[in-house]
């Protein structure tokens, strides 16, 4: 007689967790099914984990201790079927001083090169590779006017730099990103401040995400027109260019001009390979209009009047950071942001095209034996062919 098989279910989020993000849904797996195993769910199942991660932004799922690191660039294929092999970031972990990106001293997994180490703490002998300090950045780092001792010591935080996993340049950004836990120490909580004077407190170390969808729903319709017609120009080897920049409180850009690199000194580029993207991207899952923008590398604004198909260029840093800054403020507020508290054995996966985020917490315990603080993640986005497309194509 058959029995009935329990298939793989989405669920959103507790309603305090999810508030007005739109953001989290946990991924049930089938009973029988221990870790994410893609060709163990049948067709329909793969149907679902699909539309929910388009309609959610962010899943979850549980309990996935002993994972095999080559199950997320797995993920990353089966949400993009056009993705490369390779970690968006490059065949290798970015280790040059010059670049921002190299300031968490994170590594690659061997057996796994599209799988980056991030986390913090010493590591020793970790997947037989060199001994590992790795660093957990903070905002106090990166931000013009950072909290103040005191606000450190009451446990205040800041979301370090909104982004999307984009390098920005050659190598187009993926559909998604997944995030596994493997250490992760329970600490107390922390909290960010946000404008209006509201508090919201996080788990020390969370990673925080917006919704693209959501930001867009919060513009006015004057700005949801000007962002429908705009494109935006990212910077030459923004990572490089942004190295000696300072970002604005809520991380989304940066406070003002003058730090940035000379183009000249660059490492060797070409407009060629710059990335430039719409402001407002489609849902490859279900169609929707999302605010999709990396407010700290962008370079120049490309904005068309309809009806008369004529372009206007705005390329001051400062009055291009300042309309980004006002179209993506609106949703950084406490019922739109969503901060995932990590347990360890969590499997993150989240849709890159969809939403932002930002790494959030100050863990700043010397390294060591005794640092309580140790935590250990294995992060994966794949490098796409395919660039994201504009909610409404260009005249
Ligand atoms: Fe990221």
């Amino acid at each position: 007689m058959p029995h009935m098989v329990e298939s793989l279910r989405i669920v959103p989020l507790a309603a305090e967790l999810r508030k007005q993000s739109g953001v989290g849904a946990e991924v049930i797996l089938p009973p029988s099914m221990k870790h994410v195993d893609l060709d163990g769910l049948s067709d329909e199942e793969r149907a679902t984990l699909r539309s929910g991660l388009f309609e959610n932004g962010v899943l979850v799922v549980r309990s996935q201790q002993g994972l095999d690191p080559n199950v997320m660039p797995q993920i990353g294929r089966f949400f993009d079927e056009t993705a490369w092999d390779i970690h968006s970031g490059g065949e290798k972990m970015v280790t040059d001083p010059k670049n921002i990106l190299s300031q968490n001293r994170g590594a690659r997994v061997p057996r796994a090169p599209q799988v980056s180490i991030i986390g913090k703490g010493e590591w020793t002998g970790y997947e037989g590779l060199p001994d590992l300090d790795l660093k957990h950045v903070s905002h106090t780092e990166f931000h013009e006017t950072p909290c103040t001792e005191r606000e450190l010591e009451d446990g205040l935080t800041r979301p370090y730099r909104w982004h999307m996993d984009a390098p920005l340049y050659e190598r187009l950004p993926g559909y998604v990103t997944s995030l596994h836990s493997l250490k992760n120490p329970v600490l107390p909580d922390q909290k960010i401040r946000f404008r209006s004077g509201e508090v919201m407190s996080i788990a020390a170390g969370a990673t925080a995400f917006y919704s693209g969808a959501r930001a867009f729903e919060l513009l006015s319709d004057e700005e949801k027109e000007f962002a429908l017609n705009t494109t935006v120009q990212y910077a030459p080897r923004a990572y490089e260019w942004m190295l000696d920049c300072k970002a604005t409180e809520d991380g989304m850009t940066i406070a003002r001009s003058g730090q940035e690199k000379r183009l000249e000194d660059l490492l060797e580029w070409s407009w060629d390979k710059v990335h430039a993207f719409p402001l407002v991207w489609r849902n490859h899952g279900n169609g929707k209009p999302h605010l999709q923008v990396l407010g700290c590398c962008v370079y120049a604004l490309r904005t068309t009047n309809p009806a008369t198909g004529e372009v206007t260029v705005i390329d001051g840093l400062d009055e291009v950071r300042g309309i980004c800054h006002k179209l993506t403020s609106k949703v950084y507020t406490p019922e739109n942001i969503y901060a995932h508290r990590w347990q360890e054995g969590d499997l993150v996966i989240f849709h890159n095209r969809g939403v932002l985020h930002s790494i959030t917490g100050e863990l700043t315990h010397p390294s060591g034996e005794s640092d309580p603080e140790k935590r250990l993640f294995w992060q994966c986005t794949m490098a796409s062919s395919t660039p994201p497309t504009a909610y409404r194509a260009a005249a």
